[in-house]
């Protein structure tokens, strides 16, 4: 099943069921909400999660793509996205956690197809914070799904990470997740144990409101907010070993190793920041040394460093348009795929020039013997060097 139909049956499912359908929202954040980028699909539902009425409906449905930079350092593993979409259903005050639960169960076994021997799923266990989730977990036993219980892999934001570093104030909960088996032979284990098992969709059942000072406040209603990983779940579909191999990946595969022959590891990466730097610039960031803007230029640095890395005649420019319109169109981006080839373009030309300036610096007496700590800070706090980089410069 292509992405697009999975799109499809996810968003008709929930309209059956009285969803409608909301246009999912750039990754920009609206103003005075703390995160840097959408990082789930609830960002955008903030105030009505809080219990402002939605002109809506109680019952949304949507797909939001989102941009998470906690996940960086796992991008290139089988299930990580930098920019990825979320599929993503709402009860705003409306029906409660299990019976969201069923209609996920139901959608993935019957509307996709999926043996239902190969799902696993988690509870909230409970703590202080809230008692045990025990209607999540008896709707899971009466699907004959198994179950595993745990505290803090179950409540949503899990940590700070899960907010881009400006701590998990908004609204929160306990969750349950759901798990697809992705190894070769029968089901073993549980999530928390094996990382065959892929979370594919959380459903969290929004009771509080996180303060700044850490504290929980309850929510005047019970929201249910379920978030769905579109391309985890489509390569899982397809019975591809990797996000990477799904066929939103397609062009970048068929495009990429002509142009710059590059080990699976590189073309993931490459695949992936370059992808994301599109969309992005597709929504109007540019490249700065703060925020937004400095997040897509370590994109595109760390990028530029993968292929440099073996030949330093490689650039951006070569990049096919088609790529970058393709990636453009399919997030209904309005922008001159020429305009971001050349915003890449300048960029590179910038990261040239640093690049230069580190070599000249790196050459000086202090820096020829082992680098210390100080070092490292002093190169990238007043040269811009990151530690990588002068790593690399280094062996040259
Ligand atoms: N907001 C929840 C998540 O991102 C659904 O996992």
């Amino acid at each position: 099943m292509r992405t697009d139909q999975l799109i499809r049956t996810f968003v008709e499912y929930y309209e059956e069921r009285g969803h409608r359908r909301i246009t999912g929202s750039t990754l920009l954040p609206p103003p005075g909400d703390p995160v840097l980028f959408t990082t789930s699909g609830m960002h955008p539902l903030t105030p009505y999660l809080e219990g402002r009425p939605h002109p809506l409906g109680k019952r949304l449905v949507n797909v939001q793509r989102c941009l998470r930079t906690t996940d960086l350092d796992e991008v290139g593993d089988a299930t990580h996205l930098t920019v990825f979409e979320m599929l993503g259903t709402w009860s705003l005050g409306d029906y409660g956690g299990p019976l969201s639960l069923d209609w996920g169960y139901g959608l993935l076994t019957e509307g996709l197809g999926i043996d239902p021997g190969l799902l696993h799923a988690t509870v909230y266990a409970g703590d202080d914070r809230t008692g045990r989730d025990t209607d999540s977990l008896e709707l899971w036993q009466g699907l004959g799904v198994p179950v595993e219980l745990t505290v803090e892999d179950n409540w949503w934001p899990k940590s700070v990470d899960d907010n881009e570093g400006d701590g998990p104030v908004g609204p929160c909960g306990p969750d349950s997740e759901i798990f697809l088996w992705s190894g070769d032979g029968p089901p073993q284990s549980t999530p928390t144990r094996d990382d065959r098992w892929v979370e594919v969709w959380n459903h969290v059942t929004m009771t509080h409101r996180r303060l700044a000072d850490g504290s929980l406040a309850p929510l005047p209603q019970r929201n249910v907010d379920t978030g769905l990983g579109l391309e985890r779940l489509a390569s899982l579909l397809q019975g591809k070993p990797s996000v990477f191999a799904c066929d939103v990946f397609d062009p970048w595969r068929r495009l990429v190793p002509p142009l710059w022959p590059l080990e699976e590891p590189d073309l993931r990466l490459v695949s992936d920041h370059l992808r994301s730097a599109v969309v992005v610039l597709g929504d109007g960031v540019r490249p700065s040394s703060t925020g937004r803007g400095y997040v897509l230029r370590r994109l595109v640095r760390r990028v530029l460093t993968v292929l440099w890395r073996q030949d330093a005649s490689r650039s951006l420019g070569d990049l096919p348009e088609d790529l970058v319109r393709h990636t453009l169109d399919h997030f209904r981006q309005d922008v001159r795929p020429g305009d971001v080839l050349r915003t890449l373009l300048d960029e590179e030309q910038r990261f040239g020039r640093l690049l230069e300036r580190g070599r000249r610096v790196l050459a000086r007496p202090r820096f020829q013997g082992p680098l210390s700590e100080e070092d490292f800070h002093y190169l990238h706090d007043t040269h811009g060097l990151p530690r990588d980089l002068v790593t690399s410069l280094r062996q040259e």
